[in-house]
């Protein structure tokens, strides 16, 4: 039996995500948006699990029937982005915007606890709903799994809407689906002195110049063609005037990985160069690796059951296309196996962007599709 979600439904979810959309909350201060939802799950008999967390919502549908629990996440937050998208619900918190869908991810995830609920006797097992607050910055995920949301839990499942992809559409990959997010920075100390005399100084401009250079050859010549890879300086700062060499030149920039090796290799090789280069000039070179995301990596046992799902729901299945940017999705899977799918949403502009705007028309096939699921990741329960 495939759940399908009932018009009346639709609608009500339709007037959650504009109520959210006009009332954005930035990473860790979605209260309101915490209040909302709870009130929201509570009207269709969702049971609110009670954990130390002051943003988010944590939920569970209990089965009638014996099972794991699984858990499947939405985030909530918003961006500091003034709203100049064309809707008419705009945002009337001045600054702050959905603009990436999350207000989609919500109230369409309400939809699918709405639909278990009232679909229980189907469940073998119980489906934990993490409302995640702080997406944006990072910090959400760590955040509710440090209050305990994941014991007990034995798959987590997860959704970004995607733009260029039609309504109808969802997009399954496994494997990496999401890069690493890290970034670096780099001082080179050399020895300053007056720019006609160069032969007194040790210049870090010229030695900075030669690590950016040597730094694009690491993607090409030490890690496999088959791993993509990005790595971009973003920040090169040195000197304040004409006629002296500086003595430090600052440099600061981020990393993209898919895969763990590369993640692992890629800066060990930058440490070398810049510490390499450095050192046959005479001067100094201080590398620093800030670990920030993982990769979201999709886990291959629930790749045909992810598939199922989708066909089974009545929509239009095709491969994802992997992405550069970072998800803090990817912090629940270094825990627990998960599975994060692209849900088409059809949009002219990119996430992030201040005229972002998404259809309506996704809101009953993400609510559907991740009702479906849960029931056959937990009916297929090995
Ligand atoms: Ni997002």
């Amino acid at each position: 039996m495939t759940i399908q979600i009932t018009d009346q439904l639709t609608e009500q979810l339709v007037s959650y995500r504009r109520e959210l959309h006009e009332n954005p909350e930035l990473s860790m201060q979605e209260y309101e948006t915490t209040a909302r939802i709870k009130n929201w799950l509570t009207s269709y008999g969702v049971t609110i699990l009670d954990y130390p967390i002051e943003v988010g919502v944590i939920a569970e549908v209990q089965g009638e029937q014996e099972g794991p629990t699984i858990a499947i996440r939405a985030d909530i937050d918003a961006l500091p982005i003034e709203e100049q998208a064309d809707v008419e619900f705009p945002s009337k918190n001045a600054g702050v915007m959905h603009a990436c869908g999350h207000d989609f991810h919500t109230s369409s995830i309400i939809g699918t606890a709405a639909l278990l609920q009232q679909n229980k006797a189907l469940l073998k097992g119980n489906v934990r709903f993490i409302f995640q607050p702080s997406e944006e910055n990072a910090q959400g995920a760590e955040y509710v799994a440090n209050a305990g949301v994941l014991e007990g839990v034995s798959a987590i499942f997860g959704m970004h809407n995607k733009p260029d992809l039609p309504v109808g559409t969802i997009g399954v990959k496994p494997g990496p689906l999401m890069a690493s997010v890290d970034r670096f920075e780099l001082d080179v100390i050399g020895v300053g002195g007056h720019a006609g005399i160069p032969e007194n100084s040790i210049d870090p401009i010229v030695i900075s110049s030669q690590i950016v250079s040597a730094f694009q050859s690491i993607i090409s010549r030490s890690i496999s063609p088959s791993n993509n890879s990005v790595l971009s300086v973003t920040k090169l700062q040195a000197g304040n005037t004409w006629n002296v060499i500086p003595e430090k030149a600052e440099l600061e920039g981020t990393v993209r990985t898919f895969q763990d090796e590369s993640r692992t290799r890629i800066p060990e090789r930058m440490k070398a160069l810049a510490e390499g280069i450095a050192e046959s000039y005479g001067a100094r070179a201080d590398f620093r690796w800030f670990s920030y995301l993982p990769t979201v990596k999709n886990d291959d046992r629930f790749t045909e059951v992810v598939q199922e799902a989708v066909v089974d729901s009545g929509y239009n299945l095709v491969e994802a296309e992997a992405v550069p940017a970072g998800e803090d999705f990817a912090f629940y899977q270094e825990r627990i196996p998960g599975y994060f799918v692209w849900v088409g949403v059809e949009g002219p502009y990119a996430w992030h962007h201040p005229k972002f705007k998404l259809q309506e028309g996704a809101l009953p096939v993400a609510a559907n599709f991740f009702a479906n699921l849960a029931v056959k990741v937990l009916d297929q329960w090995k």
